[in-house]
């Protein structure tokens, strides 16, 4: 089973991984937790260019590109491995992060984002999205007060104007109201724990009935 956590800056998505992480190896499941840009050695060095300020004149098709390059590393050498081995994957951003970002937010044509996609990943979809919203606002000062703990993590990304965030929170909405079935959209301004439980409710319908 692959699972994907979505959203804004700030929306809690790392949060929510560990946890769900935690609770279904208590069920005996095996679990690798990941993400994106990373999950590899490929796909770290990718991310630091891409997180880098001094990158700032980058191109947003440099930017997809980069971001496919270390997606197709990820799902050859780790994400599919792991669900051949009959593992759950849990991935904190995919390959909707890119149509959020680079399409809706910069507005690279979608369709063409498509293909790049599908060519990166092979194919690979996950088989639940847990989208976590917050408004782009909120999720980023949410962020900001996090930046004393870890200063680095206030990227380039981030540095980007409140529209293009706003942007990117329609587009995952515009996705999620697409596929219902495939896309779980929770109020991530709720409090952790209760965020957590509508995740797991709806996880434990995808998992194999147990004796
Ligand atoms: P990260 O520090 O992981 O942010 P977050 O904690 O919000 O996940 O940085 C990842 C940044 O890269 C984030 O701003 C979203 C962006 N991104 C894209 O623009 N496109 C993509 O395909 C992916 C995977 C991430």
């Amino acid at each position: 089973m692959f699972i994907t956590f979505e959203g804004p800056e700030g929306s809690g998505k790392s949060t929510q991984l560990i946890l769900l992480a935690a609770w279904l190896r208590g069920l005996g499941e095996d679990v690798l937790t990941t993400r994106e840009p990373g999950g590899t050695v490929i796909g770290d060095r990718v991310r630091a260019i891409l997180l880098d300020p001094a990158c700032a004149e980058m191109r947003a098709e440099t930017e997809l590109l980069l971001f496919s390059a270390a997606r197709a590393q990820h799902v050859g050498q780790a994400i599919r491995p792991h669900l051949a081995r009959g593992g759950v994957v849990l991935c904190d951003r995919y390959a909707d992060s890119s149509l959020a970002y680079q399409g809706y937010g910069r507005g690279l044509d979608l369709a063409t984002l498509q293909v790049i996609t599908a060519f990166a990943t092979g194919g690979l979809r996950p088989d639940l999205v847990v989208f976590l919203d917050i408004d782009a606002e909120a999720g980023l000062r949410r962020k900001q007060l996090h930046a004393h703990d870890d200063a680095s993590q206030w990227n380039r990304m981030e540095q980007e104007t409140l529209a293009y965030h706003q942007r990117v929170r329609a587009g995952y909405w515009q996705m999620a109201a697409a596929e219902p079935g495939r896309w779980l959209l929770v109020d991530a301004s709720q409090a952790v724990d209760a965020v957590q439980a509508v995740v797991q409710a709806r996880v434990r319908q995808l998992l194999p009935p147990r004796p």
